[in-house]
């Protein structure tokens, strides 16, 4: 059975500058699925970050609704209190962005277990296993005890993955995770994000530049000016030549 996770409804962003409103998103609708591997297309300035901010809540929409659905319950994240909406995307929302965003004086375990400190759910020993065990998952376990700086941008793009699922939240948003990567490393980390989704269930909304990428989600957006234009992915391409 599938249900719906995440919703947007009539979803509008306008952003207040020196130079006059910007509209930044217009009129998004949009229903996201648990279980399913959303990729988001566009072009630079299209609204793709701002979309991820209005859907895990970290920015206020302008007019509109988000719901986020989950066993029997639906919520209305933005109606929510700036705590209220802060306490639930500590447990529902992992965040992975392009520069890691690594505290640089912490050890990898100690980064994984910052989320787990915050949010209370785990004691401190639980926590440290748990950090390990994602550390593990991760195939990074021997390095648990170093600091960000002495591995890879791969390996560090995997600690924060291993961060992002410290309260094992069902949702993942990616901004560009792959974007400061070279190629090899960020086929790699397309199938730790692959695995979660099909292994342990995750819904997980990713923003990608890559097109070769796009392909390889089970569905994908494409932003254009702030307005989602018509979804068609590589994927859908390759089969229509095929029936050809
Ligand atoms: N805080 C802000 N204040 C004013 N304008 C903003 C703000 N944040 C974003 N914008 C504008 O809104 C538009 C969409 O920005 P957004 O960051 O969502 O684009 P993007 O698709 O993520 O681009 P990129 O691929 O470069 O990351 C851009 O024109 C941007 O300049
Ligand atoms: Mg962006």
């Amino acid at each position: 059975m599938t249900s719906t996770i995440l919703e947007l409804q009539n979803v509008n962003k306008t952003y207040s500058t020196a130079a006059g409103d910007f509209v930044a998103l217009k009129n998004i609708n949009l229903e996201i699925t648990a279980g399913e591997f959303l990729g988001v297309v566009g072009k630079s300035g299209a609204g793709k970050s701002t979309l991820l901010n209005m859907l895990n809540g970290v920015d206020q929409l302008t007019s509109g609704e988000v719901c986020f659905q989950a066993e029997g319950e639906r919520l209305s994240i933005h109606q929510l209190t700036e705590d209220q909406r802060a306490s639930w995307r500590g447990k529902n929302m992992g965040v992975v962005y392009q520069s890691f965003q690594l505290l640089p004086m912490l050890t990898l375990a100690e980064n994984i277990m910052l989320p787990m400190d915050l949010s209370n759910h785990f004691n401190p020993r639980k926590a440290k296993e748990r950090a390990l065990e994602l550390l593990e998952l991760m195939e990074l376990a021997e390095h648990a005890h170093k600091l960000p700086s002495f591995i890879s941008g791969g390996q560090q793009q995997r600690v924060a993955i291993a961060r992002a699922l410290a309260n094992d939240p069902p949702v993942l948003v990616a901004d560009e995770p792959t974007g400061s990567l070279d190629s090899v490393t960020a086929d790699h980390i397309f199938d730790v994000f692959s695995q979660l989704v099909e292994e342990r269930g995750k819904t997980i909304i990713m923003v990608t530049h890559d097109l070769g990428l796009a392909s390889r989600f089970s569905r994908s957006l494409t932003i254009v000016d702030g307005e989602l234009a018509e979804a068609q992915t590589e994927f859908d391409r390759t089969m229509l030549r095929r029936r050809k």
